[in-house]
This record gives structure tokens, C-alpha cells and sequence, in this order.
């Protein structure tokens, strides 16, 4: 009873956000109801048994019960089946939310104790403002991928609306994607306890049309431009050329790319070098000199600049590359990363 109630309030009190949530409330449903029919039919047959099976004389024997195999076995193999449907339909559902479509709508965001920070590909950084919480804007039906990084300790990132939750780990990128369907604000929780103020660890996912979408970036790229603009205007005094836009994570790294010398060794337009170019390498497979290949990814590209003799591309030597261990802030290592994929 109180199960069953605890179902409904659910229902009532959480509503369908994203993409998953249907999928995701489907299979949860699924078990809710075969465990409710499984404990109904239990107690059921309980106290059918104690009154058909009730001694009612004194001298009266128990049968001796040898078991029945085709009832045994039965009961196993359909006990099996079901445990199979539930893992194929959770698998099925696990495979799609592990499967960021491409061309999805990419933020990176920020855990550290105790607060949430967003950064947009345009570079805009969304972070908290005194005691208020930080509130991200997503477009209404737009595939986004989020890149979660810790700057300390454990912490996850969960929206309950977009049934939708992720561990945030120091020293590795972990991401997770969905599509906001329903127009509002969602609360974004931490769901892994980190300390003091875990509880207050909050950000908002602010959901709008895809046009105020729009207007509310174009609104902030026309101030940051603006904004250059008068700083070059104050430092040089003379005629300023104005930005095209504002300075994009991935400007932030080419600039870097530049500053540590990268482009020594890797090259950025295919052309051989001391080190394997950088040309069309994210998202593509990497034959490696032990003879295995990897996917280039965050974490493949992030191990690349902090342990560069782990994962040696095939025909180099990964003696020559140094170690950025220490050097790089992670903000820096993201920034490469962004810079990276654009190329
Ligand atoms: Cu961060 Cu709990």
C-alpha cells in the first residue's frame, strides 16, 4: 500500500523533461508492477496453503513431500526469462543514453566544492553570483552533451526531470547527453556526497524556445564583443579592429597550442612532423605502437598530455613528448581539447 503510494506521489511530483524520461519511467513501471504482482501472488498463495493445509486433527500426518521437478524447472527457466527481459530492455535503454548523437550541443561543465560552472563553446562561462545558484539555459529539443570535470573531489551530476545522472570525476572527463523536451526550470543536484555543503551544491537548467535561446547568447557574444572591442580601443588608442566574435574555448586553446610550442612537433594541417599530427585525430580511431588501436577522445587526448608514454601513436617515439603533469590548469587542458577537435 504505502508502495504503491510512494508510486503515484512519484508520478505526480516528477515530471517527464527529456528524452529519456519516458524510456526510463517504462522499464522502471515494468518492474514496480511484476514485483507488486510477485508479492500479491506470494502472500495470496501463503494463506491459501495455511487453510487448505491446516492440521485439523490431532493425530493427523504430514505428508512427506519429495518436490516436483517439471514445477521446479519451470519456475527456473521462467524466473530466467524475466531476469533477461529486464537486463536486454535496460541495456537497450543504457546503450542509447551512453550514445551521444553527433553534432550534439556540447557544454563543458565544472564540479568543485561546492558550486557548478558551465562554459559554452562561444566561451561564455556560467558560474554562481554570490549565494544564488549558477541557472544554464538549453534550447527546447536540442541534443546536448555534457563534459563533467572535477576540480576536488566526487560529486554527480543529476537533473531527477531528465532522469539523467552522472559521476564527476578528478583526473578523468565523464559526459552524459539528453534532449530537453518541456519548456521550465529543473533543479540540478549533487548526488554524491562531498563534503560541508553538499546539500546547497545546486545549479538550475533553465529549458527555453530555441529562438530566446538565441537572443539570450547573441545578447551576451554582441557585449563580449563590444567589450574587446573598447579594451583594444584603450590600449592602443588608435583605429581598432573589431572581433568577429568573442574568444571561443577552442580560441582560448589555439592560443595555448601556440604559447607551449605545440605546434614544434604536431603539426595541424597533416604535414609530418617530430610528433603525429593533430589533423582530424578527435573522434577517430589511433593505431598505437604496441599495436592496438584507441579512440580519441577527452580522456585519450587528456592522458596524452599528462602520461604522453602511455598511449604511443604507431612510428613515433613517446620519449620525445613531455609530460604537462602540473602545467596545464584544467581549464587550460580543456581548452586544448576544444581547440583539438576543431581541427
Ligand atoms: Cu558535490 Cu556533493
Amino acid at each position: 500500500m504505502l508502495g504503491l503510494l510512494g508510486w503515484w506521489f512519484t508520478k505526480l511530483s516528477l515530471p517527464d523533461a527529456s528524452n529519456f524520461s519516458g524510456s526510463v519511467d517504462r522499464l522502471y513501471d515494468f518492474i514496480f508492477w511484476l514485483s507488486v504482482v510477485s508479492f500479491l501472488g506470494i502472500v495470496i498463495m501463503m494463506v491459501v496453503f495455511s487453510v487448505k493445509y491446516l492440521r485439523r486433527r490431532e493425530d493427523e500426518e504430514t505428508p512427506y513431500i519429495e518436490g516436483h521437478t517439471p514445477t521446479e524447472v519451470g519456475i527456473s527457466i521462467g524466473l530466467f526469462v524475466l531476469v533477461m527481459i529486464i537486463f536486454y530492455w535496460g541495456w537497450r535503454d543504457y546503450v542509447q543514453m551512453r550514445t551521444p548523437p553527433a553534432g550534439a550541443m556540447e557544454i563543458n561543465v565544472t564540479g568543485r566544492q561546492w558550486e557548478w560552472e558551465f562554459q559554452y563553446q562561444n566561451g561564455r562561462v556560467v558560474a554562481r553570483e554570490g549565494q544564488e545558484p549558477p541557472t544554464f539555459v538549453l534550447p527546447r529539443g536540442q541534443n546536448v552533451k555534457l563534459i563533467l570535470q572535477s576540480k576536488d573531489v566526487l560529486h554527480s551530476f543529476y537533473i531527477p526531470e531528465f532522469r539523467v545522472k552522472q559521476d564527476v570525476v578528478p583526473g578523468m572527463y565523464t559526459f552524459l547527453w539528453f534532449a530537453p523536451t518541456v519548456v521550465g526550470d529543473y533543479t540540478v543536484y549533487c548526488a554524491e556526497f562531498c563534503g560541508t555543503d553538499h546539500s546547497r551544491m545546486l545549479a538550475k537548467a533553465r529549458v527555453v524556445e530555441p529562438a530566446d535561446y538565441d537572443a539570450w547568447q547573441r545578447k551576451w557574444e554582441l557585449a563580449a564583443v563590444k567589450s574587446a572591442w573598447d579594451r583594444q580601443a584603450n590600449a592602443a588608442a588608435a583605429k581598432p579592429t573589431p572581433a568577429a566574435g568573442p574568444e571561443t574555448i577552442a580560441d582560448k586553446g589555439k592560443a595555448l597550442f601556440a604559447a607551449k610550442a605545440c605546434s614544434a612537433c604536431h603539426s595541424t594541417d597533416g604535414a609530418p612532423g617530430a610528433g603525429p599530427t593533430l589533423k582530424a585525430v578527435f573522434g577517430h580511431e589511433v593505431a598505437l605502437a604496441d599495436g592496438s588501436t584507441v579512440k580519441a577522445d577527452e580522456n585519450y587526448l587528456r592522458q596524452s598530455l599528462m602520461e604522453p608514454a602511455a598511449q604511443v601513436v604507431k612510428g613515433f617515439n613517446g620519449g620525445v613528448m613531455p609530460t604537462f603533469q602540473g602545467q596545464l590548469k584544467d581549464d587550460e587542458v580543456t581548452a586544448l581539447i576544444e581547440y583539438i577537435k576543431t581541427l
